[in-house]
């Protein structure tokens, strides 16, 4: 996808490490216990709450012998206060794992075999304690890249993550990867920032994105729409010709629509629901980002029952002159 590499643009990450890297204790170490340590804590945290944790951890907990004697109560409590607790669960597990092996394991397939180790964290250690030739892909490295080379994909579809992952491992210089990789992500995290600092970047005269303006589009991500559940109870009430319903409110669905007795947005018309008839249960309605569940009741009777202020009663045959959500109308047309 990627068969030329990139020269100019790997040896400027490169000397910007050199000149503009952050200092940090376990970028001092070649100890595989050590980095992997500090990829553990930094996954869900950023650099300035992590670093004591690590200056603690190690202090207690030298080797990964003696973190796998540790019991995992006294990890969790030296953990406090990190949050993502599996982290410090599969730490522990993986240092009995490493203690089994009788080694640090030293290859990508086998780092990647350890708890809570993945794809990023993997390359992360094989290629700053063993110098493995793998390339780190993080959030950081998607906006350098994404920016640098103008590159559009969403970032989060399959087809970006394959599409970055092989411009990352070209670009990358096979005997500095530690250094490239470390500085690839501290360049986005200091450089590259999601609001970008343009002034005085490197790579300014070469980056697309810069010369097209587009350095705020990207990188671009698919928005993944989350999909709510929504139940609602719906009383339709038939008295004398007549039937109740209110106008929906603003902030919610179907704003300014009209509907039956609502028992899901007044709890107290439940009472209803002893009298009613129920005739048609989980009729599903799927919105952009919600689906909706609903329960639809018949209510017949000779006495118009108490309701909130803003129910109104009108003649059934005038329904059709309001404006009622889909789902409703289709269950009218059904009675
Ligand atoms: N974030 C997580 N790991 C890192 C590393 N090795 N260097 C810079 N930032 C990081």
């Amino acid at each position: 996808m990627f068969p030329m590499i990139h020269p100019y643009f790997s040896m400027t990450i490169l000397r910007w490490f050199e000149a503009h890297g952050r200092v940090l204790p376990w970028r001092q170490t070649h100890d595989p216990y050590a980095i992997w340590l500090s990829e553990i804590i930094l996954q869900q945290t950023r650099i300035e709450q992590g670093r004591p944790y690590w200056e603690r951890f190690m202090q207690r907990w030298p080797s990964v012998e003696k973190l796998a004697a540790a019991s995992e109560d006294d990890v969790l409590r030296e953990w406090q206060g990190l949050g993502y607790y599996s982290r410090a669960r599969n730490l522990h597990k993986a240092a009995r794992q490493i203690v089994e092996l009788g080694r640090f394991p030293d290859t990508f397939e086998t780092i990647k075999r350890l708890k809570g180790v993945g794809d990023y964290t993997a390359a992360a250690v094989g290629s700053i304690a063993f110098d493995l030739p793998v390339a780190v892909v993080d959030g950081n490295v998607y906006r350098v890249l994404a920016r640098h080379f103008g590159i559009s994909t969403p970032i989060n579809s399959t087809e970006g993550k394959k599409e970055f992952a092989a411009l990352a491992q070209a670009l990358l210089p096979p005997d500095k990867a530690s250094a490239y990789n470390q500085g690839m992500m501290d360049f986005g995290a200091m450089q590259c920032t999601p609001a970008a600092d343009c002034a005085g970047c490197p790579l300014q005269e070469s980056c697309v994105a810069y010369r097209e303006n587009r350095v705020g589009e990207l990188p671009v991500k698919l928005r993944t729409v989350k999909v709510s559940e929504r139940r609602l109870v719906y009383v339709y009430i038939r008295c004398a010709g007549f039937t109740a319903i209110r106008r929906r409110t603003a902030g919610d669905i179907w704003q300014g629509l009209w509907e039956p007795a609502n028992v899901s947005a007044f709890p107290e018309l439940e009472l209803l629901l002893g009298k009613a008839r129920l005739v048609r249960k989980d009729v599903k309605h799927v919105l952009t980002h919600r689906i909706i569940y609903a329960d639809f009741y018949l209510l017949e009777t000779d006495e118009r029952p108490l309701l909130p202020s803003d129910y109104i009663w009108i003649r059934e045959e005038e329904m059709d002159s309001y404006g009622i959500p889909r789902l409703i109308q289709l269950f009218l047309e059904s009675l």
